[in-house]
């Protein structure tokens, strides 16, 4: 019990946070009560002064304060009044209360931006996305990958396009509708060709109208580090200048629907080390491009591998990625305002001797939770919890998977910083998770 105390104390920052306009109204009220009242006779005005008034007020104050505090408790997510943003879980809980979400859906519990991903292999995205679509600012669906063919270009993944379920979002939510393309196109067929480059550039252009996207989420680095692209500082050049030119060309186009222009969302990945490295997109790349480019989706998942098991994103290298970015004063202020601070809801289940082992989805740790009933682990350093479980031939796996404590102190990160997140992929995660949002 003590323990649990003492953790609990340890990450009450959050409804500290929330509760912070309590104690200036419950003195308010106190204060109002303390209003002396007339009478003729002057010992009853002292009495009453002296002796009844704080009485009342001292029982008032404690009548006012108990309901003003149950009523920021109810502006709490259901899951912190049912206690479950801890670091002591267990996996009884987990089970029981997964499915269950606040009753209010649409009360918006973290104010920055939210890019949801959205992939057609995990098809629960999609009705998330409609039942939580208040809480989500940007959805990404990841349809695209642009291509090279013979001498020109497809844009490859229009089959994907889900035209009733985009009108359905429309029809109840302002989210920017913005679908993933993946830049496969051979970086040397049109970075150095202005023709070509125009051509990749139109069709996007083209394809974000004829389906009245806002515009599209971009991934193109992790491919040009792939290509060398990266390590030689001409073609790292054009390629920025690339970025921006889709960028200006596209903030060139407004929607007939609303008028706004296109909008361009970038995704980097986050910095290998300290030191950076030609392939790292660094801080200068983020300044340079920040005019053309309306956001940045960052990765900051996949911290850990097969080889290397361990937590999926620690914290502390969050906050010393988002450092590394935008200065450890945070004077990239106004830039942090276009970070998208990527937050899991997959975990990994990796054997322990890093030998294998890979990502899994909700239903799939759900499953073991069931299957093996073992105890949560809170990880401090990375903010993470963990299992362990031995399989059926008695190989040991430790697996981490993303919780409302662990979801709730990034958010909490992102929010201090002023960025906005972005999860990879709604799809994958437990639907409680949209509580917290
Ligand atoms: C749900 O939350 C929103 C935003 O806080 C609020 O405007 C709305 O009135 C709430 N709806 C209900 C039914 O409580």
């Amino acid at each position: 019990m003590g323990k649990k105390r003492l953790r609990r104390a340890k990450f009450s920052s959050f409804d500290r946070r929330s509760n912070s306009e309590e104690p200036s109204s419950s003195t308010t009220s106190e204060r109002r009560t303390k209003s002396p009242r007339r009478n003729r006779i002057r010992s009853t005005i002292l009495f009453l002064l002296f002796v009844v008034c704080p009485a009342i007020s001292v029982i008032l104050y404690r009548r006012i304060s108990s309901p003003s505090q149950s009523v920021s408790e109810t502006d709490l997510p259901d899951v912190y009044r049912r206690g479950l943003v801890k670091a002591d879980v267990n996996y009884r809980q987990v089970l029981d209360e997964h499915v269950k979400v606040s009753a209010n859906v649409s009360r918006r519990q973290f104010e920055n931006s939210v890019l949801a991903y959205i992939t057609p292999w995990n098809s629960k995205g999609y009705d998330l996305a409609k039942k939580f679509n208040s809480k989500l600012t940007h959805l990404s669906p990841v349809w695209y990958d642009l291509k090279s063919e013979g001498s020109s270009f497809v844009l490859d993944g229009r089959h994907n396009a889900d035209i009733g379920w985009i009108s359905e979002i429309r029809m109840n939510s302002n989210a920017k509708i913005l679908p993933r393309v993946v830049l496969e196109a051979m970086p040397m067929d049109f970075l150095t060709k202005k023709k070509q480059r125009k051509k990749v550039i139109n069709l996007i252009v083209e394809e974000c109208k004829k389906f009245d996207y806002d515009g599209i989420v971009l991934e193109s680095w992790s491919r040009w580090a792939a290509y060398g692209v990266l390590h030689k500082p001409e073609m790292r050049m054009m390629a920025l200048q690339f970025i921006k030119q889709l960028g200006e060309a596209m903030h060139g186009v407004s929607t007939e629907r609303n008028g706004e222009s296109l909008q361009l969302v970038y995704v980097i990945g986050p910095p290998y080390s300290d030191q950076l490295q030609s392939h790292d997109f660094g801080p200068e790349d983020l300044l340079g491009l920040s005019s053309a480019v309306d956001g940045f989706s960052l990765m900051t998942y996949d911290f850990s591998t097969p080889h290397n098991p361990g937590p999926n994103a620690p914290l502390k290298w969050i906050q010393s990625t988002l450092k590394l970015l935008l200065g450890s004063d945070n004077s990239g202020q106004g830039l942090a305002r276009k970070i998208f601070v990527g937050i899991n809801f997959y975990g990994n289940d990796f054997l322990q001797s890093g030998e294998g082992g890979g990502p899994i989805v909700g239903r799939e740790y759900l499953s073991l939770l069931e299957q093996h009933r073992p105890i949560l682990q809170w990880e401090k350093n990375s903010a993470e919890h963990f299992f362990i479980y031995l399989d059926n031939r008695r190989i040991k796996h430790v697996v981490f998977y993303p919780t409302l404590l662990s979801i709730a102190m990034r958010l909490e990160e992102a929010r201090s910083w002023g960025a906005g997140i972005s999860i990879w992929e709604i799809g994958q995660g437990l639907d409680y998770f949209f509580d917290v949002l």
